[in-house]
């Protein structure tokens, strides 16, 4: 068999195995893998669109942070215009790849430049550069692989080759339609989370996609910890992900008299707000396959205490504690007070971090998993590039 033809073989496995995947980091984990084991690329980053904007999506460089710390680099908060101006910029805007030898001898009177604010920061020096569009049906880019430095068998620096070029071609045409499929599957959470939040201000996309991404991490940690293979650990991370932005979605249903109340709730105002649990069940209850059977848990149980004195509806019907207490809820609960916590609320004034998780420690095997608390910890480091990412 040829070259080309074993690539594409070899392509059509891969496209094949990553169709499953519903995480978009794992996802971005798993085409950044494969695109720099082709074109032996040191570092590699994408990037998607989100209107008219580039927003940094996932990055591995081997020369900076084992490939296995990756996802703790995926909340970086920086953004690119889509414009001629950058290099990824240009490649959005026009959908046309490049090929850079060396970015610090650009072609004569090209629009971009190279930014080296990276380079200069953490000492990594950017030498060749492949770029390229992930294009949707129209010809509009989703986004940009930006692969860097291929290494020579002597692992210095050289050119990407049009062998290489030709085959991220193929690899980004490949990936496009999983990556617009993903990217639906989250604008249809997105949709659901603003009709939520046009009732409650707190059940925003951001606290969603926060309290998202620490269930994420702290999942992430936990399934380490227990020697857990990474495919079936992300797939999982991806659909706990998603199901945890759910987790209140069972506030629509609450009248908005006692959702912005400013002050405490009474007794029964209480008992009523406790409904949200089993609301958000019962929404969640008629879909199938593993995402719902999570989302409902975790809709369900996430207000359940470790000890036993939470709750899962009004009053006291099924009640849980310990490990009976679905996994997903049990690390939800975590995440939904953190974000709790240290957000404003109608009711309550926003905490420090530190106040925050000297409070989930305080409540270590009282209300939460003092196993999950541990996990915080490990985690501790990601929760500003979140919140940092995920504002508002
Ligand atoms: P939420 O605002 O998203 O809060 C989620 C959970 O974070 C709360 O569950 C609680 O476990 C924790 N939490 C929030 N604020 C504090 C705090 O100041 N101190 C401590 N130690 N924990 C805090 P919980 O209590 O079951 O409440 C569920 C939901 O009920 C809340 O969601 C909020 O929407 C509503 N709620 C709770 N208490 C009040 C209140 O006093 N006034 C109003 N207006 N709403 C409240
Ligand atoms: C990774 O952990 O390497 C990527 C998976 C993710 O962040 O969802
Ligand atoms: C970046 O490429 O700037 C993000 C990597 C990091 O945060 O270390
Ligand atoms: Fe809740
Ligand atoms: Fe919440």
């Amino acid at each position: 068999m040829d070259r080309n033809s074993r690539v594409s073989n070899r392509l059509s496995g891969f496209i094949e195995e990553i169709s499953g995947y519903r995480d978009r980091n794992a996802l971005l984990d798993r085409i950044l893998a494969m695109a720099r084991e082709i074109t032996r690329a040191d570092a590699g980053t994408i990037y998607l669109r989100e209107r008219l904007e580039l927003v940094f999506a996932y990055t591995h460089n081997d020369s900076l942070f084992p490939v296995d710390e990756a996802h703790r680099h995926a909340y970086a908060a920086i953004r690119l215009p889509v414009s001629e101006k950058s290099i990824a910029g240009y490649v959005a805007s026009t959908g046309r790849s490049l090929n850079l030898a060396n970015v610090r001898a650009l072609p004569q009177g090209a629009p971009y430049s190279f930014n080296d604010a990276f380079d200069r920061k953490t000492g990594f020096v950017t030498s060749s550069m492949l770029t390229l569009p992930f294009l949707d049906r129209r010809g509009h880019a989703l986004g940009v692989l930006q692969l860097i430095n291929s290494l020579d068998p002597q692992h210095n620096p050289c050119p990407f080759n049009a062998d290489m070029e030709g085959d991220m071609r193929m690899l980004a045409r490949e990936v496009s339609g999983i990556l617009e499929l993903s990217e639906a599957e989250k604008r249809g959470i997105y949709g659901i989370l603003r009709m939520a939040a046009v009732h409650d201000p707190a059940e925003t996309g951001p606290h969603a996609e926060r309290v998202g991404a620490i269930a994420a991490e702290l999942y992430h940690a936990w399934a380490v910890k227990r020697g857990h293979i990474l495919d079936v650990l992300l797939q999982e991370k991806g659909n706990l992900r998603l199901a945890a932005m759910l987790h209140d979605i069972g506030k629509v249903g609450i009248s908005e008299a006692i959702l912005k109340k400013p002050g405490a709730l009474n007794e029964e105002e209480f008992g009523i707000m406790r409904g949200h649990t089993a609301l958000g069940a019962s929404i969640l209850d008629d879909a199938h396959g593993d995402l719902s059977v999570l989302a409902h848990d975790i809709a369900l149980h996430h207000h359940q205490r470790w000890n036993g004195r939470g709750y899962a509806g009004s009053g006291d019907e099924g009640r849980l504690s310990g490990e009976d207490i679905p996994l997903g809820a049990r690390i939800t609960a975590i995440a939904d007070v953190f974000d709790a916590l240290v957000s404003p609320r109608c009711y309550k004034k926003p905490w420090t971090f530190d106040d925050a998780l000297a409070q989930l420690r305080k409540d270590s095997g009282q209300h939460f998993d003092p196993v999950l608390v541990d996990h915080l910890a490990e985690i501790s480091e990601l929760l500003e590039p979140i919140y940092r990412r995920f504002p508002g």
